[in-house]
């Protein structure tokens, strides 16, 4: 069997369903722009930065902005987004998160959340979670966002451990692709169909402990 000495989360559709509270924000400001914005139109913004996901929005709309303005209209979507975290509680977090967590815990693996979100901290304080990772590298922390491995590196380097050790769990495709150029073993979070380029794709943590991957997943 395999040896794993950390698992490394993405945040947003993992630990929690922010990806609906980003949709929701973010078809506000297409449709205040005059064009619809779908739900499957939302799979290529998951895990990419801001300013990235505008761009991929503002393509779809085939609008053209520029740069200054383009700075207002995601501080506009921010604010949105922000109004709904604000409101958010530990009832959100994903159902076998926790116990997923603890049990890794229970083996002395070690935990990092790699997000590219600038709002991570927000997030973390709102569902009380702050204290539940070794570490936490954050939209703040990175320049080079997913596919990009920066923010899986960055982790496996703060927690001490080897690439080959570490699992990582992410619910987007740039995030798998980030995760495999970390050369990291990684755990599709959602659907096969999907995350095609997962090693493995899991619904949700609930029932799963770090034993039970192994011996299923990582032989
Ligand atoms: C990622 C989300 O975690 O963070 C993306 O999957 C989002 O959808 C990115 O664009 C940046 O987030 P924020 O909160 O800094 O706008
Ligand atoms: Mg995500």
């Amino acid at each position: 069997m395999i040896k794993i000495n950390a698992c490394i989360f993405d945040l947003d559709g993992v630990i929690v369903d922010t990806a609906k509270y980003h949709y929701l924000a973010w078809k506000r400001l297409a449709n205040e722009l005059g064009f619809d914005f779908s739900e499957n139109d939302n799979e290529q913004l998951k895990g990419v930065s801001r300013m990235t996901s505008l761009d991929i929005l503002l393509g779809i709309g085939n609008l053209t902005f520029s740069h200054e303005e383009k700075l207002k209209l995601s501080d506009k979507k921010n604010q949105w987004y922000v109004e709904y975290i604000l409101k958010m509680t530990p009832d959100e977090i994903l159902p076998g998160v926790v116990d997923f967590i603890n049990s890794l815990r229970d083996n002395n693996i070690k935990t990092a959340l790699a997000s590219a979100s600038k709002n991570a901290m927000t997030i973390l304080k709102q569902i009380d979670m702050e204290n539940y990772f070794d570490i936490i590298i954050d939209g703040t922390k990175v320049t080079k966002a997913k596919p990009n491995p920066e923010v899986f590196l960055k982790s496996a380097l703060e927690l001490g451990v080897e690439s080959k050790y570490c699992i990582v769990f992410e619910d987007a495709v740039a995030g798998i692709q980030a995760a495999i150029n970390a050369e990291m073993h990684n755990v599709g979070v959602g659907t096969p169909t999907v995350l095609t380029k997962a090693n493995y794709v899991i619904s949700s943590f609930e029932g799963l402990n770090i034993e039970t991957l192994k011996l299923n997943f990582f032989k």
